[in-house]
């Protein structure tokens, strides 16, 4: 059987990780300034990951949502204490879509209305209401198509509440830093606006932190630099370090009922124990002071970049915007220097979404490349 083929592939396959390195099959040594698309928060195959999901899995790997699974109550309790995201309620899933499937349907049950509004260059996901919110009219088939979504510029707070006003908008759905839309982000007053306006017409406001979230911006949640309460906060890759996991945080003021969200394997006993270790290792190794920390020196060695014309984004989820598309320069950086960077819907961004373990050395390492290429 061939595998469907929709995925355009660099030619390298790793067999092996640790920490910010990926080693393929030959033993050759690859710095991961991608973090397989921010995923690795913690590190490649971190000693206390390896050895949790280990014994776990040796105890007992899955159950059902049917019977008491302590893990989850000890993941709501720990990630509530880190996030500060105090009395919020915990659903887990398996991805980031499914975690924006989830908050979306959760809007409108609570709601009782229907109609989404979102932001240009959004990207939620793939299932259905997602991909509905999501700016890419490519990956929209016509199944799809059918949800009523408003879309605005992001920083259009008129436009929203123009929207709004029209009486059947369940959600706002917003990336307080877009992702793959490429790292923009508005000032604080449109978020508090977007919040305060939430709050007026009766719809609630989504933060999107599939990718943000979980400490890459040097706080565990990006819209937390804005001061605001979302309704609900879609949680994902980060979260469980490679390991398929992901989740909502639910404001404490929406009430669960028996039967209105589930899944099968969504908190399963390994999944807990992943996104466990996660959170242990970020707090004891002060992964979220290391990422700002990192940041910063980052930001000072763009001085020294010969020709760039913008640096986006901040914490480890940073960009560096060019004059051209940066394709070929990503082929050279992952074929010559050995270093794995992302890209972005904008051609000519250069992503960087290291491992929130990254030192400033591998950093030197990335400069150093690009100095000799540009
Ligand atoms: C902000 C954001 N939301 C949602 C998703 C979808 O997550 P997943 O691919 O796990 O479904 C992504 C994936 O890149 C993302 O960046």
């Amino acid at each position: 059987m061939s595998l469907f083929d929709v995925y355009p592939l660099f030619d390298v396959t790793p067999v092996k990780g640790e920490d910010v390195f990926i080693y393929d099959e030959n033993g050759t040594k690859y710095l991961d300034l991608y973090g397989g698309h921010a995923v690795i928060s913690i590190g490649h195959s971190h000693p206390t990951y390896v050895k949790n999901i280990s014994e776990q899995v040796g105890k007992l790997g899955f159950y059902s949502n049917s019977i008491q699974n302590p893990l989850q109550r000890e993941l709501s309790t720990k990630l509530e204490s880190i996030s500060g995201c105090d009395g919020y309620q915990l659903f887990l899933c398996n991805s980031g879509a499914e975690a924006n499937e989830n908050a979306l349907k959760l809007a409108s049950f609570h709601t009782q209305k229907k109609k989404v509004i979102a932001f240009k260059n959004s990207f939620h996901g793939r299932t259905s209401a997602a991909v509905a919110a999501t700016d890419n009219l490519k990956i929209i088939a016509p199944i799809n198509a059918q949800q009523e979504v408003d879309f605005f510029e992001l920083g259009d707070l008129t436009g929203v509440e123009n929207s709004l006003k029209g009486g059947d908008v369940c959600a706002i759905i917003v990336e307080c830093i877009q992702g793959v839309g490429g790292l923009d982000e508005v000032e604080t007053g449109f978020y508090k606006g977007l919040e305060r306006l939430a709050r007026t017409y009766n719809a609630l406001l989504i933060a999107d932190e599939v990718q943000s979230g979980f400490g890459r911006t040097g706080d565990f949640f990006a819209f937390q630099k804005h001061e605001i309460r979302p309704h609900i906060i879609s949680i994902a890759k980060g979260m469980g370090n490679g390991f398929p996991i992901g989740g909502i945080l639910i404001h404490p003021t929406i009430e669960a009922s028996f039967g209105m969200l589930g899944t099968t394997f969504g908190g399963n006993h390994l999944a807990c124990m992943a996104s466990l270790a996660v959170l242990d290792v970020l707090e004891q190794e002060h992964l979220m002071e290391n990422a700002k920390a990192v940041s910063t020196y980052f930001i000072e060695q763009t001085k020294s970049l010969p020709k760039f014309k913008n640096l986006k984004g901040r914490g480890l989820m940073l960009g560096l915007e060019f004059d051209f598309p940066v394709s070929e320069l990503r082929k050279k950086l992952i074929h010559k220097h050995r270093i794995f960077t992302g890209s972005a819907k904008n051609p000519n961004l250069l992503r960087i979404l290291p491992p929130l373990t990254v030192q400033t050395a591998h950093i030197d390492l990335l400069f150093e490349a690009l100095k000799e290429e540009l």
